[in-house]
């Protein structure tokens, strides 16, 4: 008897110090859109001065990278078009979402990454060297790097699906309207 509540207790205190598994882990989401092969971007918002057709990503050196390390510093290869007048001034806001099964639901979603604000307002200028973003068909190869944000960095999982959502605004001096000048999506594997 003293043997099996022994036993008993044994299981208890092993299923109990168990790591719980958290809910989102039941399901696997796999990667959408290719995403464990490749980047996938699409244009969020049509009509606006700039389409993005193609990113490609590159190590430092230029070689392509794939998935993408946020902690090192990577490059963005755009293949742009500027409908509209030269850009010497932008701002952007990026929002982080991870695929993931939220609520047990059986549908895996985009669940946004809180980022406290810190993605928001931040000078394209300074940040990615892209100005003068200049009319018409534009490569735009941007040097990043992430360290600055290594706060929010530090909460996302290696080799997971991520997607960024980039809006680019114009900060051009006399411009006072702000308006949203680009919106792309970038799907990513991160590593
Ligand atoms: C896959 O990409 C398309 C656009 O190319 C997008 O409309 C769709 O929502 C994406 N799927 C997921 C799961 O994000
Ligand atoms: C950027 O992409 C374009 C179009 O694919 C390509 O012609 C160019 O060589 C690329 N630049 C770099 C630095 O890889």
């Amino acid at each position: 008897m003293l043997h099996i509540l022994g036993f008993a207790f044994f299981l208890v205190a092993t299923v109990s110090t168990a790591p719980l598994a958290p809910v989102e882990n039941l399901m696997d989401c796999g990667f959408p859109n290719g995403t464990d092969k490749q980047i996938h971007s699409y244009m969020c918002a049509q009509g606006e001065q700039f389409t993005i057709t193609d990113i490609e990503t590159l190590d430092v050196k230029g070689n392509p990278l794939y998935p993408i390390d946020p902690r090192q510093p990577f490059i963005l290869n755009l293949t742009t078009y500027n409908h509209g007048e030269q850009i010497d001034d932008n701002k952007v806001n990026v929002k982080i979402f991870q695929y993931k099964n939220q609520f047990n639901t059986n549908t895996c979603t985009w669940v946004e990454v809180p980022s406290f604000g810190l993605l928001n307002g931040i000078d394209g200028c300074q940040f990615a060297h892209n100005c003068p973003l200049t009319s018409g068909p534009l490569f735009l190869v941007l040097p990043l790097d992430l360290s600055q944000f290594s706060a929010i960095i530090n909460l996302l999982a290696a080799y997971k699906p991520y997607e960024l959502q980039i809006r680019l605004f114009n900060y051009n001096k006399g411009n006072t309207k702000h308006e949203e000048i680009a919106c792309v999506v970038a799907q990513v594997e991160l590593s």
